[in-house]
């Protein structure tokens, strides 16, 4: 609103005067000049203004002032200022009831009243003052100025209120709002969604005493069949649609679905193609798929089976099962010739069942011999029978006759050793179909068959590894033909040569514990290139070598392990056993505790030397357990060091060796001397350089990548559980707690009644419990982070709960103060929802090698992210920025002053930051610092195609 009155100001001495400025454009203004005579007292009064909607009222006034040094002779008389004054009432008054009810606003005076030009000429000059006027309540009032001997020329008076202009923001739409009399309270007003959008959480403003709109809270989305676009929510095109409300795009329809209509909230499936009832309305359309293929069948003395690989189309769908209907033809009609089919016998019995088979076979029993037996194989999807398309079948006749016994030849024993028997046995002769191979069943003589293995075989012999010395084995073979098995042959009882008998037989083998099958092979092959001395050299150097590693073969059940794999100690049935085979026993006299350096939860962390005779002393740290404890609480101790034991590598904190035989228990690790790395950080704000933090991150990158090509997943990978050495490699640690995460205070319990590190910890591990090598990751991450961070708590004082949300929308940790762009678009892809995405640890070992090797040129200019990355936006909101840079007491003084959003402070300058109230230089220049890191970050990351 602007009110100025000219014109209706109505006071003799006032003269309204009309001039002509430099444009040459007549200005009309008010003058008064009686500088010469005392008692000066002229009035001039606007004509009634109503006040509108304003409850504070500003007046600009335009105008110019002699100063009395410029007029001679004036001096006493002459004044410099004039007074203004304002009279609120219900209606216009007559001029005598004006006169005493009159309020004075100010004495105005002059800012410049004359200028020095170049010449030394003086220059009248143009003032501008603004005064309050109120509060004003009435309907309207009157503005009055009174010159007491000044020479003035008033050229306008501008009369205004303030207000928030009506704004939309986020989708909801604010009216025009006048603020409050009172200057430091803020109106709260609810905005109302824009058409086809709805409410999220109450959308609100704050309209400030200045005319701002504040602190937005609450928000609209779009509601369902509309997306947000220019702050409005428009109607989904044809070909795409929107299911949910909310703030996403409309999305394509899915595969086999289409919508014709605006603002689709579903995509109806093209002709042909379905959605089963459990699928969700966003899903693509599938349909039933194409009939079983090679189905074929296999008979023996007493089973049947059926075998048939999945269908070429699947119909686009998962859920495919199987379902087997029987048909019995074994007659036909004397007129027609037509086979007579009727429903099998309903004693017919169908392993594991006859319909609903997720699995591509199926055996059947109990049925009669001499019988043809029509099976159709029908695949099955969660759209089948939702349209009119045919069943998708696959048939197979089988004839019975073929079913009964047809032995194998006498089975013979060729050679023994400790592990090994090696079987031959008369090609099989007289079999109604062709062979597909023989079968081996063995099983210990003393298990009476509790637990069987078998083996098969091309040829009619085989070697059967594994074994244990001096045991007898039973052992039967059948053949496989196209049409299925034979009966069994009886039973062979062969037993294996004793301990220390190494061959027995015909072959000479070298074959020993669970080396047996590769060393084999390599003897065969030895033997035939007749060079078996330099190669039986070369098999007991491997088998050192690897009986180092403890591959390890379980007994009886025909089980390798791969090489080079952690053996987990719970699958041991008795754990006391996991760690004699992986601790070194030492003797408590070897050892002299020095200090204690911490608690953990089975006791004292002590530090110490160990002298074991003949070797140099060196300082260790020491586990204990304290007394009073039960068995598994021994146990559980004692697991950590079969866990340590495994491993060999620089970055996995080695163990020395246990003491199990006296008390305490013991658990003997080489010493740390910076200890853990996250209080070590702490203590050390900022003192690193960045490629000092990189090799830190290097290290536990070695040793993670160790770990997970052993297979050992940690479960608990943090910067408290990495220990530091004085040379500050860093080491991983706390393995004990794979399984239980009793010791970690971080650890809290999850729906799933899970004890879990949730800051830590990846979204699927959180969630169903899927802990792998890439959730490992995921908290090497947050590692990442916290090392770059200098210690700092992860989402900060956050709950969990709300740590848990927040991931799940999206946002993820921002990089900390000072750290390179590529470092944290590694951590980002370290965070990666889907788990696959994320990188391995190799790669992440050879990213951070590069970074070392040439860091100014990575750091610098490996500004993109990998392709697949998605946009991340970065989790920060004010708060936890200034949480961040330790500065939390000025949280409101961002709120009340408006800056709610990361984008909104990147552009404050140090006037800003005074402004809103920050005096302190120390905080001025610290959060300053932030901010241009933070804007440099923001920068780098809009470049690299990444949104905030
Ligand atoms: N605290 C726990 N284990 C330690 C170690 N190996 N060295 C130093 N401090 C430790």
């Amino acid at each position: 609103m602007e009110q100025t009155n000219r014109g209706r100001l109505a006071d003799a001495t006032w003269d309204a005067i009309t001039e002509m400025d430099e444009q040459n454009r007549p200005i009309h203004t008010f003058q008064v000049c009686h500088v010469m005579e005392p008692n000066q007292n002229n009035w001039l009064r606007s004509g009634w203004i109503q006040r509108q909607a304003a409850q504070r009222v500003y007046v600009e006034l335009r105008f110019t002032l002699r100063d009395c040094n410029s007029i001679p002779w004036v001096s006493g008389t002459c004044k410099e200022t004039f007074n203004l004054f304002y009279l609120q009432t219900e209606e216009p008054l007559s001029a005598v009831a004006f006169q005493s009810r009159i309020m004075k606003v100010d004495t105005i005076a002059a800012d410049e009243s004359f200028t020095q030009t170049d010449l030394g000429d003086r220059v009248l000059r143009l003032n501008t003052e603004v005064r309050e006027v109120g509060p004003v309540t009435r309907r309207g009032f009157y503005l009055a100025f009174q010159d007491v001997g000044a020479c003035i020329a008033l050229v306008s008076v501008k009369v205004f209120y303030k207000r928030c202009p009506s704004t939309v923001r986020n989708l909801a739409v604010f009216p025009d709002t006048v603020p409050h009399t009172d200057s430091s309270s803020l109106v709260e007003v609810r905005g109302a969604c824009v058409e086809n959008a709805e409410e999220r959480d109450t959308p609100k403003l704050y309209c400030g005493a200045d005319g701002d709109w504040l602190v937005p809270l609450g928000r609209c989305v779009c509601s369902i069949g509309h997306a947000e676009m220019d702050g409005d929510c428009r109607a989904c095109k044809p070909g795409s649609f929107k299911a949910y409300s909310g703030n996403t795009e409309c999305s394509k329809c899915p595969s086999h679905s289409s919508s014709h209509d605006q603002a689709a909230t579903i995509c109806h499936c093209d002709k042909g193609f379905y959605r089963a009832i459990k699928d969700s309305s966003t899903v693509a359309c599938t349909r039933p798929p194409s009939a079983p293929r090679n189905l074929v069948s296999l008979i023996n003395d007493t089973a049947l089976f059926l075998q048939w690989t999945p269908p070429i189309d699947t119909g686009g769908r998962e859920d495919i099962t199987y379902n087997v209907l029987c048909q019995r033809c074994d007659g036909r009609d004397g007129d027609s010739g037509v086979t007579q089919c009727e429903p099998c016998e309903p004693d017919l019995r169908f392993i594991p069942r006859p319909l609903s088979l997720t699995a591509t076979s199926v055996a059947i029993l109990d049925f009669a011999t001499h019988v043809n037996y029509t099976f159709h194989v029908e695949a099955a999807n969660g759209v089948s029978g939702l349209g009119v398309s045919p069943r998708s079948l696959a048939n197979v006749t089988v004839n019975t006759n073929q079913a009964g016994p047809a032995l194998v030849g006498v089975v013979r024993k060729d050679w023994a050793s400790q592990n090994s028997i090696a079987l031959s046995w008369p090609e099989a002769e007289k079999l109604p179909s062709e062979i597909v191979d023989y079968e081996v069943k063995y099983f210990e003589k003393e298990q009476e068959q509790l637990s069987y293995s078998s083996t098969r075989t091309k040829n009619p012999s085989v070697v059967v590894t594994g074994l244990r010395p001096s045991t007898v084995y039973v052992f039967h073979v059948r053949v496989r033909t196209a049409a299925g098995y034979t009966a069994y042959s009886p039973n062979y009882e062969f037993a294996t040569a004793a301990e220390g008998n190494e061959h027995e037989g015909r072959r000479l083998c070298l074959c020993s514990h669970w080396l047996c099958s590769r060393k084999e092979k390599a003897l065969i092959f030895c033997v035939e290139i007749k060079k078996l001395v330099l190669c039986q050299g070369y098999i007991k150097a491997r088998m050192k070598s690897e009986e180092k590693r403890r591959t390890r073969f379980r007994a009886g059940h025909g089980l390798y392990f791969m090489f080079f794999t952690y053996v987990d100690p719970d699958t041991y049935e008795d754990p006391t056993q996991a760690v004699e085979e992986f601790a070194k026993e030492i003797d408590p006299s070897y050892i002299c505790i020095e200090r204690v350096i911490g608690a953990g939860e089975f006791g004292e962390v002590c530090s110490g030397r160990l002298h074991i005779p003949g070797r140099m002393d060196i300082a260790v740290a020491i586990k204990t357990l304290k007394g009073g404890y039960v068995e598994q609480q021994r146990r559980d101790f004692l697991r950590e060091a079969s866990i340590m034991g495994q491993f060999d590598n620089p970055n996995i904190i080695r163990l020395e060796g246990v003491v199990t035989r006296s008390r305490p228990v013991m658990i003997v690790v080489e010493y740390m001397e910076n200890g853990a790395l996250d209080s070590f950080l702490r203590a050390r704000d900022g003192q690193f350089t960045v490629l000092q933090l990189v090799g830190m991150m290097r290290g536990i990158a070695v040793g993670m990548t160790y770990l997970s090509d052993m297979g050992y997943i940690h479960r608990d990978l943090a910067a408290r559980n990495i220990l530091v050495d004085e040379n500050l490699v860093c080491k991983v640690s706390d393995f004990g707690m794979s399984r239980v995460l009793e010791d970690d205070t971080e650890a809290a319990y999850t729906a799933t009644g899970g004890k879990i590190p949730i800051r830590w910890t990846a979204p699927e591990a959180i969630a169903y419990g899927k802990f792998s090598s890439v959730s490992d990751v995921w908290s090497y991450g947050i590692v990442m982070w916290e090392v770059m961070s200098y210690g700092e708590r992860p989402y900060w004082e956050m709950s969990n709960q709300d740590v848990i949300l927040s991931i799940d929308e999206g946002y993820r940790l921002p990089a900390p103060m000072g750290c390179p762009v590529t470092l944290h678009q590694l951590m980002l892809h370290c965070w990666q929802k889907e788990s696959n995405q994320r990188p391995r640890f190799n790669t992440v070992l050879s990213f951070l090698d590069k970074l070392i090797i040439n860091p100014k040129v990575t750091i610098d200019t490996c500004r993109h992210p990998p392709d697949d990355m998605p946009d991340y936006p970065l989790f920060i909101s004010i708060g936890d920025w200034l949480d961040s840079i330790k500065m939390s007491q000025y949280k409101n003084n961002f709120l009340a002053a408006g800056y709610t959003t990361l984008d909104s402070i990147s552009t404050m300058s140090l006037d800003d930051i005074r402004r809103i109230g920050i005096c302190l230089i120390g905080h001025q220049r610290r959060i300053l610092s932030s901010i241009q890191s933070l804007r440099l970050q923001l920068h780098h990351i809009q470049q690299s195609g990444f949104q905030v």
